[in-house]
């Protein structure tokens, strides 16, 4: 695909992926738990929330990505928007966010296997910084030092 854009090499990647895998779902949560076991807590394990939730979850999370791909001018401020909501979650710490969709890029890579190339990675990783980016860091480490001195 030369000269493809990120949205197309984003969506290419995608339907490969799609092509050899029913649901993504359960091996992305699984490789992000593999590398943030500290992460699990956070999670329901109510087998029906969970099964909706996370996937919900990934479905969104892919929209941010590709929305971003496509310079989407609402990209920005939906993250910041998650982000606060995930405030209630107990979620303040950027590199979770960043170690979740590294875990979805990996998942990708995996099923793409042989198809899978450095435009397809570089696409990806460069809509999870743009994303990454938009996080209020500044409000979220304040959030996170407020919720510490309660508990
Ligand atoms: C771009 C990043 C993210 C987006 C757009 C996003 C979006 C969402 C959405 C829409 C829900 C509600 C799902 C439903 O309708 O039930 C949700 C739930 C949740 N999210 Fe995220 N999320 C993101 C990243 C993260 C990260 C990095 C964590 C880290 C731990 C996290 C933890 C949670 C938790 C704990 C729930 C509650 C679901 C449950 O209890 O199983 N999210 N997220």
């Amino acid at each position: 695909m030369e000269n493809a854009t990120d949205a197309e090499l984003m969506q290419r990647s995608l339907e490969i992926a799609a092509s050899r895998c029913d649901d993504i779902t359960p091996f992305v949560y699984a490789e992000f738990f593999k590398n943030r076991p500290d992460a699990v807590p956070y999670f329901s394990t109510d087998a029906t929330i969970n099964l909706i939730g996370r996937g919900r979850m990934l479905n969104f999370v892919l929209d941010l990505l590709l929305d971003s791909a496509a310079s989407q001018i609402y990209v920005a401020e939906n993250m910041e928007t998650s982000a606060f909501d995930h405030v209630s979650f107990g979620v303040f710490e950027p590199s979770l966010y960043t170690d979740f969709i590294s875990a979805l890029i990996t998942v990708l890579s995996e099923l793409v296997a042989d198809d899978w190339s450095d435009a397809f990675a570089n696409a990806w990783r460069a809509h999870c910084k743009a994303l990454v980016d938009c996080l209020p860091a500044k409000d979220l480490a304040e959030a996170a030092a407020k919720r510490h001195r309660f508990v």
